[in-house]
């Protein structure tokens, strides 16, 4: 039976040793095995997340897990895997914490900041009772095309929400969910780095998707230890499947080109080699690589 880590010994490493861990949107089957084919290849830890809608879409919260499940299961799955509710809001993330996800977004951005506060104490006493992990989010992570990069989250939000006990903490930074603009105007590392200086929690880059790769390792030198990435997955399916299509191989009966099998997968085939370049921007570290310095570490001490 599949167990899903609640990240927290990762993000922590992460921040500490200055890489990210991915945290990769499913949308569907397809886009599940693709991602955890993708950590598997590369023997890398993965967070997969869902979002509200996407959960709707393939039919609740409790489908998703047991079906992510399922995967890491038939898959022979041996990284270490997340299973996150992103973007959550109060009620989905009680439901979500009671389903046994890993981890849980409480998304109170929208919210009064007090009361963001307050609904978030909540979901992390819910959360930590079942050693569940939870991140919240301080300022405002802008929406698609708007040239707007959101509301820059404040450093007093970023301390008080640290005390409040919160595992991870996404950040308004500038960063934008979806396509980003013409002529935006780039993360505020200024803010980025006051943050970071003030509290040690994992901070997280949300809207990853069509960050430049050199603004993305310099947050990541600055503290972000998770990188949310849906869009740019969904770009890539979209580009592979385009170009079956163009290609006229749905149209190839004799060797049924229309079977959604075959019609999925260059698409499918595409969120893999994308996320395996995600994780080289991210370096993310390998669990081997993590088990030789964890050995080395213990081997030093018995030096001493
Ligand atoms: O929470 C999800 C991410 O922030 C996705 O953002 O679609 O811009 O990569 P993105
Ligand atoms: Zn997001």
């Amino acid at each position: 039976m599949a167990y899903f880590d609640n990240g927290n010994q990762i993000f922590k490493d992460a921040r500490r040793e200055h890489y990210a861990v991915g945290a990769y949107n499913t949308n569907n089957l397809e886009w599940t095995r693709a991602e955890l084919r993708a950590a598997e290849e590369t023997r890398t830890p993965l967070l997969i997340q869902v979002s509200t809608g996407a959960a709707k879409y393939m039919g609740g919260y409790k489908f998703v897990k047991d079906m992510v499940a399922d995967q890491i299961d038939s898959m022979n799955i041996s990284v270490p895997v997340i299973l996150n509710l992103d973007h959550g809001d109060y009620e989905s993330a009680k439901e979500c914490i009671a389903l046994g996800y890993s981890s849980v977004m409480f998304d109170g951005h929208a919210l009064p900041v007090e009361e963001n506060l307050a609904k978030t104490k909540e979901i992390i006493k819910l959360a930590h009772e079942r050693g569940i992990s939870v991140e919240a989010e301080i300022g405002k992570i802008g929406e698609n095309q708007g040239a707007d990069g959101g509301e820059l989250a404040s450093v007093e939000d970023a301390i008080t929400f640290y005390k409040a006990g919160v595992d991870k903490l996404a950040c308004g930074i500038g960063n934008i969910h979806g396509v980003y603009p013409e002529g935006w105007k780039g993360l505020n590392f200024d803010r980025l780095k006051e943050i970071a200086d003030a509290v040690p929690v994992p901070l997280v880059l949300h809207g990853g998707s069509g960050i430049p790769e050199d603004q993305v390792k310099k947050a990541i030198s600055l503290g972000i230890a998770k990188v949310n990435i849906n869009t740019e997955f969904q770009l890539a399916f979209q580009k592979a499947t385009r170009k079956y299509i163009e290609d006229k191989k749905d149209l190839d009966t004799a060797n049924k080109g229309y079977d959604p099998r075959k019609l999925l997968l260059p698409g499918t085939e595409a969120i893999t080699a994308a996320m395996k370049e995600m994780i080289s921007w991210l370096g993310t570290k390998s669990i081997d690589d993590e088990l030789k310095d964890a050995s080395f570490d213990r081997a030093s001490l018995n030096e001493e």
